[in-house]
């Protein structure tokens, strides 16, 4: 198994109709791939972790770092792993109230749900620094 963090900035043209496609197309290609994780929107940045075979996850990745709608896409944690975090998530998107009055979004998914899974330290320090971050 194999997990991969990154966190990228939204592009200025997304629209939350954006968002809604983007999950519900990562729901869709994901779950066929045995890729799980939850893909976490704060109103300027993604923070995303895909789970899966090495290959897979490669593969989607791919797709996603070259995709308009966002920029700057930073590997922030790459690893194999014994354990999937998010069984059962096929990506759960969670949208956060955003800063700066750009978009505002129901939770779908609530923060507390994300961090309750069992994680690494590491992994946990990336969600909860990501979480704090409200775009000062
Ligand atoms: C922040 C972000 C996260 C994304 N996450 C995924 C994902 O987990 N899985 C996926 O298939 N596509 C994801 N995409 C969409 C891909 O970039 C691409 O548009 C999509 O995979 C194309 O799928 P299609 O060929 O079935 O339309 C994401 C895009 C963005 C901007």
């Amino acid at each position: 198994m194999y997990r991969l963090i990154y966190i990228s900035t939204a592009s200025d043209a997304l629209t939350a109709a954006d968002v809604e496609s983007i999950v519900d197309v990562s729901i869709r290609n994901n779950a066929p791939r045995n890729i799980t994780g939850v893909l976490i929107y704060n109103g300027l940045n993604f923070l995303q972790v895909l789970e899966g075979t090495r290959l897979n996850v490669e593969e989607v990745f791919n797709r996603i770092v070259q995709d308009s709608r966002h920029l700057s896409v930073t590997t922030v944690l790459a690893e194999s792993a014994e354990l999937r975090i998010f069984a059962g998530w096929s990506m759960a998107g969670r949208r956060t109230l955003a800063l700066a009055g750009r978009h505002e979004y129901e939770t779908i998914v609530d923060a507390q749900d994300v961090l309750a899974r069992q994680m690494p330290t590491r992994v946990r320090q990336i969600l909860e620094n990501f979480s704090s971050l409200k775009g000062i």
